[in-house]
């Protein structure tokens, strides 16, 4: 029988525990799982490419079917390229639905046999999103139990030292 290849693009910046759920969803149906980060230098991401690959490897390590990859251009054309017949992307919510359908939709209409499969993560990481990670680090909040530890740490190697600062006295001060 035909082993069934799917992508699941992104930008993973950072990987959220959202992200890993789906994830490891994604590898109990499909015979193979490619997480494909996009390669995009317009945005200006906390991590370069390289190190998300890093994390994202380290994370699916013990998945023996997920594997990590790069792209850029169009998600149909990097699905073709590695013989995908379906593309994975998570809906959290009805706001969600709106971008993920027009996305599908053109997607569908740019490569007719390509299905996409939308699947809901557990229902605590239903809020968790990358942008809100990166906001609530930046400001001084945690994020523990949002991202990977892992990750967690390294968000906060990114974080200016002044944010740093502010939040190790912040820490301090909940302490006394
Ligand atoms: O994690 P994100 O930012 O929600 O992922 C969005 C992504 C990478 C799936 C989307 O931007 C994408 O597919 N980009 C590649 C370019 C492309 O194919 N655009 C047309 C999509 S309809």
């Amino acid at each position: 029988m035909k082993k069934v290849i799917a992508i699941y693009p992104g930008s993973f910046d950072p990987p959220t525990n959202g992200h890993l759920d789906l994830i490891e969803r994604g590898s109990n149906i499909f015979d193979e799982l490619i997480v494909a980060i996009l390669r995009n230098p317009e945005k200006a991401p906390l991590f370069s490419v390289g190190e998300r690959r890093s994390m994202l490897e380290a994370l699916t390590e013990n998945y023996k079917n997920v594997s990590i990859d790069t792209f850029d251009g169009l998600t149909v054309e990097y699905a073709a390229r590695v013989e995908a017949s379906a593309v994975l992307r998570g809906i959290r919510a009805l706001s969600d639905y709106e971008y993920e359908l027009q996305m599908a939709l053109m997607n569908r209409k740019l490569a007719p046999n390509l299905e996409t499969v939308f699947m809901m993560p557990a229902e605590q990481y239903s809020y968790v999103s990358s942008r809100l990670v990166r906001e609530v680090a930046q400001l001084g909040g945690s994020i523990a139990g949002l991202v990977p530890a892992v990750v967690e740490e390294r968000v906060r190697g990114k974080l200016d030292p002044a944010v740093k600062l502010q939040n190790a006295r912040q820490s301090k001060a909940g302490k006394r």
